[in-house]
């Protein structure tokens, strides 16, 4: 907890909250994984002091594998001490890598059927935005499933505080998360128990197609 704190704030940018995630929000981002039969491929996403990390390891099983990808070194000396040696020395089995780069650097093959992220996309320019989001969509396998969260109602507190270019840029990363609910089948739920609540929205690689059905035109974010 206290290494979050210190980390948010040397790096607010890449950090973007001073609380790791709730046990409760942990749940709500990985529960879809019990409905994926056989082997599964996972993939986290700035997973910081581990929090959503947890919520997937609790959920593994032998043959799975389970990739991790932190910017801050911090982050992953902490992970890699604290939760990932030890989870390895007991589930010999199941492979999990951690790969401290920035996603958009990161060297990993594709067809994921669940990836996590806890990005702080508000605090990112609209461009890395778009560019992080359909690299993460092509990660996916065809069915497969990114799961993101945001604290809820946050652009609209920010807004009266954050000055003409503030909202303009907070403007444009809403109208890109409603882009991509709409091209990818998007559903929200809200979730109580997390400080600040949060919001997760679930995204399908083929979302498009199938809400598009016999119309079918390949849809990226875009
Ligand atoms: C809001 S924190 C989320 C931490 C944790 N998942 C949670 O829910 O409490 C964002 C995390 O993303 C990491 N991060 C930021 N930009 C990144 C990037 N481009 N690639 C990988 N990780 C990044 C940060 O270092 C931080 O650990």
């Amino acid at each position: 907890m206290l290494e979050f704190l210190t980390q948010s704030v040397k790096h607010f940018r890449h950090t973007g909250s001073i609380w790791p995630s709730s046990p409760l929000l942990a749940r709500a981002m990985t529960k879809s994984l019990e409905d994926i039969s056989g082997v599964r491929r996972i993939l986290e996403v700035g997973p910081g002091t581990g929090p959503l990390t947890k919520g997937v390891l609790r959920r593994l099983r032998a043959g799975d594998q389970f990739d991790i990808v932190e910017i801050n070194e911090v982050f992953c000396k902490l992970l890699e001490k604290e939760m990932l040696k030890k989870y390895r020395a007991r589930h010999p089995h199941v492979s999990v890598r951690l790969h401290n780069a920035p996603i958009e650097d990161a060297a990993l093959a594709t067809g994921y059927d669940l990836i996590v992220c806890g990005l702080p996309f508000n605090n990112f320019p609209p461009k890395l935005v778009r560019s992080i989001f359909r690299q993460l969509l092509a990660l996916l396998s065809d069915t497969g499933e990114l799961v993101y969260f945001e604290y809820a109602g946050v652009r609209v507190m920010k807004a009266p505080i954050a000055g003409t270019a503030g909202r303009a840029h907070l403007k444009r990363i809403d109208a890109i998360g409603k882009s991509l609910r709409r091209n990818h089948a998007g559903s929200t739920e809200l979730i109580l128990g997390n400080f600040p609540p949060a919001l997760t929205i679930r995204l399908k690689r083929e979302g498009a197609e199938k809400s598009r059905g016999s119309r079918g035109k390949s849809a990226r974010a875009k």
